[in-house]
C-alpha cells in the first residue's frame, strides 16, 4: 500500500523524445534522453503516486514501480495519454516531435533517384490538448518548455498559450550542457510569478517539483 503525500493520487507523466518515421526503417528523432521525465516519474512514485508514465524511445530506462506506456510517435503518446485520463494531475516532460513526415513511404525509400522530399504535418500538441479539456482536465497541469534564448519570456507565452497551470523553462543552449546531461537549471513558473532554482542534479529538480505538485494537490 503506497503511503506518502500522493498516496491514492493518479498522475501522468510523459517523456522521452518521438520518433516520426520516413519510412519503415528511418525516422525523424531529437536529443531528449528522458532523464528529466524519468527522474520526475520516480520522485512521484516516492511520495506514493500511482503513476502512468508514457514515454518515447528515451535512452534511459523507464522507474520500477510505475506504469509504463511505450509509444514511438507524437500520434501515439496523444493516444496514450487520452487513454491514461483521468488523473489528477499530469507533466508533460516528452520532447514530442512538433512536426511528422506526412509523405512516410509504406516501403523503404531507395537511393539514387537523386535527392528525397519530406512534406510535414503539424503534430497535435498533447499537453494543450490536455489543458483545455472541457471535461475531465486534470487539476494541475505541467508543462516544459526547453529554449536557446530569452528563456522567461518565450516560456511566459508558452503557458498562456498552451493553457497549463505551471511551465518549468529551461535553457538547453549546448553550452549548458543540459540536453542529455545530468543537472538541470531551471525556472518554474506559475499564475504567482516565476521562482529561478540554482543549477542542481536533474534528481533533485525531480524532488521539488513533486513536492510542490503534492502542496499543491493537497
Ligand atoms: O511548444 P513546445 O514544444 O516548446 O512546448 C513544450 C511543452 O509542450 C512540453 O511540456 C511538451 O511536453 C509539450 N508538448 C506536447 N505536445 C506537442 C509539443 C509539445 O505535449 N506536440
Amino acid at each position: 500500500l503506497a503511503v506518502g503525500p500522493l498516496a491514492g493520487r493518479r498522475v501522468l507523466v510523459t517523456s522521452g523524445p518521438t520518433h516520426e518515421p520516413i519510412d519503415p526503417v528511418r525516422y525523424i528523432a531529437n536529443r531528449s534522453s528522458g532523464a528529466q521525465g524519468t527522474a520526475l516519474a520516480a520522485a512521484l512514485r516516492d511520495l506514493g503516486a500511482s503513476v502512468v508514465f508514457v514515454t518515447g524511445p528515451a535512452t534511459v530506462p523507464p522507474p520500477a514501480g510505475v506504469k509504463v506506456v511505450q509509444v514511438e510517435t507524437a500520434a501515439q503518446m496523444m493516444a496514450a495519454v487520452s487513454a491514461a485520463l483521468p488523473v489528477e494531475a499530469a507533466v508533460f516532460a516528452a520532447a514530442v516531435a512538433d512536426w511528422r513526415v506526412a509523405n512516410a513511404a509504406s516501403v523503404k525509400v531507395k537511393k539514387g533517384a537523386g535527392g528525397l522530399s519530406l512534406d510535414f504535418a503539424e503534430n497535435p500538441d498533447i499537453l494543450a490538448t490536455v489543458s483545455r479539456l472541457d471535461t475531465g482536465r486534470p487539476r494541475l497541469v505541467v508543462g516544459f518548455a526547453a529554449e536557446t534564448d530569452q528563456v522567461i519570456a518565450h516560456a511566459t507565452a508558452k503557458r498562456a498559450r498552451k493553457g497549463c497551470d505551471w511551465i518549468v523553462a529551461n535553457d538547453v543552449s549546448p553550452a549548458t550542457g543540459i540536453m542529455g546531461g545530468t543537472e538541470n537549471a531551471v525556472t518554474l513558473i506559475t499564475a504567482d510569478g516565476t521562482e529561478d532554482w540554482p543549477r542542481m542534479p536533474k534528481a533533485e529538480v525531480a524532488r521539488r517539483l513533486a513536492q510542490r505538485i503534492a502542496e499543491a494537490l493537497a
